[in-house]
């Protein structure tokens, strides 16, 4: 994988200008476990989750309340200076934090503090609530100052949160802000609430959003079963086209009811299929969960390398297991086996 020399990456990108198609100097993450940075019980645990998991974020954003903004973003930084293997590129585990939103008295202080104290360690920014790409020229533009004045030579890169409707009009623009944009992800609560839909949950379904079965002879009293539908499936399809169009990743965000593993694997798996290759985390035990929904199964894997052996040059069709494989499921299998590739490495 080629990557783009740090001096690309601090060059002055015009306002408005569309980024290039780049390959991205980081990694697919399968859970983006979230911490608060000044709750003393979270932060003991850190250490020891290092090696367990793709992605540790110190969250400042929404979950801390506004007395601990300060502690939060002095905590991360403490974190990060003492926690061996955490980021920094090449660490077993990615260090990200989520800022405080951009129209909040807290997001300057954020960037001032950490790109100096912490920089080299830090991965990923998640800026929540963008509403368009100049939410990511400006954050861009400041990163690039800050990273400058502190000498590093390891940019930052950018990650979005989608949780706006006027986020999602702009979702392509978003994903083309900048060189640095990683990837997005759905923030459901956020958006359900701007866009006045009637669920209070933190993602997953609802039980009223429903089909029911057409009445079977016209017996429209009679017994009719229902499915639940999946609240998510646009705007995910729509985040996972805007990604794949720009070359970042996708990935499904928060699942907050804790207690029902069942319902988050579930949603966590459509996204996975869908396209997105991780989801956040908000208590342990999700992240095995999506560890394990976001690789691909032994199963899939074998069953792709065989697709990539029986396909030879790569052109043509052959028949495997009575099915038919060709140019285009050549494709779809290389996507499951690079992923394992990546994972593994
Ligand atoms: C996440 O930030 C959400 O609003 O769902
Ligand atoms: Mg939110």
């Amino acid at each position: 994988m080629s990557h783009k020399s740090p001096k690309d990456f601090f060059a002055p990108l015009a306002v408005g200008a569309p980024a290039p198609l780049r390959e991205i100097p980081a990694r697919p993450s399968r859970a983006i476990h979230f911490f608060d940075p000044s709750n003393p019980k979270m932060v003991d645990k850190i250490p020891q989750m290092v090696g367990t998991v793709d992605v540790l974020l110190g969250n400042l954003e929404d979950a801390v309340k506004a007395d601990n903004k300060l502690a939060a973003r002095e905590g991360l930084v403490r974190i990060a200076q003492e926690t061996a293997g955490l980021g920094g590129h090449s660490g077993p585990t990615q260090l990200w934090t989520r800022i405080n939103s951009l129209d909040s008295p807290w997001v300057l202080d954020d960037l001032t503090t950490l790109v100096p104290a912490i920089g080299d360690k830090l991965d990923v920014v998640m800026v929540p609530k963008v509403q368009g790409p100049a939410d990511i020229h400006y954050v861009d533009r400041l990163l690039a100052q800050l990273e400058a004045k502190a000498g590093l030579t390891r940019p930052i890169l950018i990650h979005a949160i989608l949780e706006t409707a006027r986020g999602m009009a702009n979702v392509e623009e978003i994903c083309g802000a900048s060189p640095r944009m990683q990837g997005l992800s759905l923030g459901p609560a956020d958006l359900a609430a701007d866009r006045k839909m009637k669920t209070t949950r933190v993602g997953g379904g609802h039980p009223g959003y429903l089909v029911r079965e057409d009445p079977v002879g016209g017996d429209i009293a009679g017994e009719r079963r229902t499915f639940q539908q999946d609240l998510w499936h646009y705007t995910i399809a729509k985040m996972v086209d805007a990604c794949a169009t720009h070359g970042i990743y996708p990935y499904y965000g928060p699942f907050g009811d804790i207690a029902d593993v069942v319902a988050c694997e579930d949603q966590f798996r459509n996204a996975f299929l869908l396209g997105c290759v991780g989801a956040w985390s908000l208590h342990p035990k999700q992240i095995e969960i999506a560890n394990r929904v976001f690789s691909p199964s032994a199963d899939d894997i074998r069953h792709a390398r065989r697709v990539v052996a029986a396909m030879g040059d790569g052109t043509g069709a052959v028949m495997l297991d009575g099915k038919m494989e060709d140019d285009a499921s050549l494709k779809q299998c290389l996507v499951l086996v690079e992923l394992a590739d990546e994972l593994s490495r």
